[in-house]
């Protein structure tokens, strides 16, 4: 468990949250610890460790590595206590179980993330929990029941990047008692700090933006007070816990955190911007983009954006799809994004069932990673040729 405790802005506090220091002999870097097993001197040291909440006992409940990535990690956010987890999904699955008992009600966004709603409608719903999917924009007021215990949010959505009026949603489940989680991952806490509008869980899939590198799987969950000790109490109960390597190399991520997202979110825009004027595109997906829906949210609680948008092209043939992405030099196709390299992704038609997906084009999912802009749009452009040209 960690506490929050940095100074300076957050540029200032990246560089310097969770460092080795005088605990580790003046290292800049926090050690890895490779341990399951602490030796303690006497019953009495035994007795006091177990007692005292941050002690390091045992492997499992957490290293001084995993603790310097917690701490950094809760002053990042702003507020609350952060514990780390061994996936985005595992942080998302544990808090909720933690929040939720038999009997109660969830309200989950209908553009949530897919293995999330996999969750609900399957282990979630055999553990005795009802969940209600709602639209992202909708005024969920009259959606709340005297049993909905807690309401998820994802802004922007998965896939298709609807934003939500977050303090909105947040204000109407605090008045009748339900409790709020977000999945922060698309602005990371550096760009949306869920907890200063009203959220009571902020959860990150870390194997995004923090780790930056494509090389570690990770998540976490920020809270306060009894919220966070009955998510903490869920995490051990069932036995999760992150490597030291993976949280040494989450810390490393963080240190650059600020220069990476400003890249990837600069290219990103620029890139999302020339898709919008090129004719083989009917609509691209960002609320960067001032014609965006979700533009006027998204200026009013974030401040800033990542690299990951959405495109939706004119109705073409597979096989101009296969000829476009088969060719491509930089960008990677592949699962996941926020590492350091490109993506582009063919997507499904998202699973929706409150705003049920109406388009008849192909969707890509872009992820602007760190190469050269003028590369990048060079890319794209002897993409869309070749889609022309297969025709
Ligand atoms: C929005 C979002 N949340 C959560 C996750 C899950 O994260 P992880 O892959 O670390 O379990 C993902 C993964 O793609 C994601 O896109």
């Amino acid at each position: 468990m960690s506490k929050k405790g940095g100074t300076g802005t957050d540029k200032t506090r990246l560089v310097h949250a969770g460092k080795g220091g005088d605990r580790h002999h003046g290292t800049i870097t926090t050690p890895v610890y490779h341990t399951s097993t602490v030796l303690f001197p006497s019953v009495a040291a035994l007795k006091q460790a177990k007692n005292t909440s941050g002690s390091v006992t045992y492997g499992r409940y957490g290293t001084p590595t995993t603790f310097a990535l917690q701490d950094a990690i809760a002053d990042l956010e702003g507020d609350g206590a952060c514990i780390v987890l061994p996936s985005g999904l595992s942080a998302i699955t544990t808090a909720l179980v933690g929040l939720l008992d038999s009997g109660d009600h969830l309200l989950m966004v209908d553009t949530v993330y897919n293995p999330t709603r996999r969750f609900c409608d399957g282990l979630l719903r055999t553990l005795g929990v009802q969940t209600t999917y709602y639209a992202p924009d909708r005024d969920i007021r009259d959606l709340l029941r005297d049993n909905t215990r807690a309401v998820f949010l994802e802004s922007p959505g998965s896939l298709t990047f609807e934003m939500q009026d977050v303090p909105a949603i947040a204000a109407a489940a605090r008045e009748r008692g339900a409790f709020t989680l977000i999945d922060n991952t698309w602005a990371t806490p550096l760009y949306c700090k869920p907890l200063s509008l009203g959220i009571d869980v902020s959860i990150q899939s870390v194997t995004k933006y923090i780790g930056g590198h494509s090389d570690l799987m990770m998540g976490t969950v920020t809270a306060k007070g009894e919220v966070f000790d009955r998510i903490h109490s869920s995490a051990f109960q069932l036995g999760l816990c992150a490597s030291s390597d993976d949280c040494f190399l989450a810390l490393r991520g963080l240190r650059t955190l600020v220069p990476r997202l400003e890249r990837h979110s600069n290219t990103a825009r620029i890139l999302a911007e020339w898709l919008s004027k090129r004719p083989e595109v009917r609509r691209v997906l960002s609320p960067v983009l001032a014609h965006d829906p979700g533009h006027a949210i998204w200026s009013r609680d974030f401040t800033g954006a990542s690299g990951l948008f959405g495109v939706i092209l004119e109705p073409v043939k597979s096989t101009q799809i296969a000829a476009m992405l088969d060719g491509l030099r930089y960008f990677g196709m592949g699962y996941s994004w926020g590492g350091f390299e490109s993506l582009i992704l063919p997507v499904d038609p998202p699973h929706r069932t409150e705003v049920p997906w109406r388009e008849t084009g192909p969707l890509l999912r872009i992820h602007a990673g760190l190469e050269d802009l003028d590369d990048l749009i060079d890319d794209l452009d002897a993409g869309l040729a070749r889609l022309n040209q297969t025709a």
